[in-house]
């Protein structure tokens, strides 16, 4: 371009100038933003304000059991048997290790979840009070007890005497803390990484009632 030429030479370079640069910071592997990546291939699943929803919350608080390369492992390979995808087709390495990294900070500003919001989550199956409050199987059941299956999310009901499943069912995602009863052995409360709380009636099942208070 000769000095001099009309000003629309000069934009027109600029221009040009600025999508090169574009391109080269692509392919470059310049990650985008996390927020901007969570928000594309992440939030249908992980939820808004990262607090979940079919996928587990990926907050912080919620990781702390999961160490950041785990966690870039399975946003690129995914996870197997479960509805989690991996997306190494999708994002750069970089972009992984930027979103793995990203996951592991406060989300801001704080998300709000009050009392009032607490209530309103609570969640229970129909008919639930009328069941019946004595075991509907035959076991001791002062001698049956629970496995929690943390790899596929299951909880088995055994019966202790002869080593027998009552019953199996899908629990919530990775549950924590270990099962708290009811006085009576009757009620069974999980807390699970995603944030719920779910309470069984273990003399009832398979019709379980759930509620889920937050
Ligand atoms: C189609 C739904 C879906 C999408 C989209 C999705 N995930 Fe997941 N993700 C899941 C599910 C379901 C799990 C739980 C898998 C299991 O049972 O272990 C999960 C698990 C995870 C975990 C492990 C969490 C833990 O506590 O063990 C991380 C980290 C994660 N996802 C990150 C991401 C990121 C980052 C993206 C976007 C690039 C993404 N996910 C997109 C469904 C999804």
């Amino acid at each position: 371009m000769k000095p001099g030429g009309p000003w629309w030479q000069f934009a027109l370079a600029a221009g040009m100038l600025a999508i090169a640069a574009d391109m080269a910071r692509a392919q470059a592997g310049v990650p985008a933003e996390p927020a901007a990546l969570y928000s594309e291939h992440c939030v249908a699943c992980h939820g808004e304000q990262r607090l979940g929803g079919m996928g587990p919350a990926l907050l912080p608080e919620s990781l702390q059991r999961v160490k950041p390369a785990e966690a870039g492992a399975v946003i690129g390979k995914g996870r197997a048997a479960t509805q989690m995808p991996g997306f190494a087709d999708k994002l750069s390495a970089e972009q992984i290790a930027a979103l793995s990294k990203w996951i592991y900070t406060p989300v801001t500003p704080a998300p709000t979840w009050n009392e009032a919001q607490i209530r309103a989550s609570r969640t229970e199956v129909d008919g639930a009070a009328a069941l019946p409050a004595r075991p509907v199987w035959k076991a001791d059941p002062m001698n049956v007890f629970l496995v929690v299956e943390g790899g596929d999310h299951h909880v088995s009901v055994v019966d202790g005497d002869r080593f027998e499943v009552i019953h199996r069912f899908a629990s919530r995602f990775a549950l924590h803390g270990g099962p708290k009863f009811s006085p009576d052995g009757r009620f069974v409360y999980f807390g699970s990484r995603d944030g719920w709380i779910t309470k069984y009636d273990l003399w009832n099942g398979p019709w379980w009632p759930r509620c889920a208070p937050g």
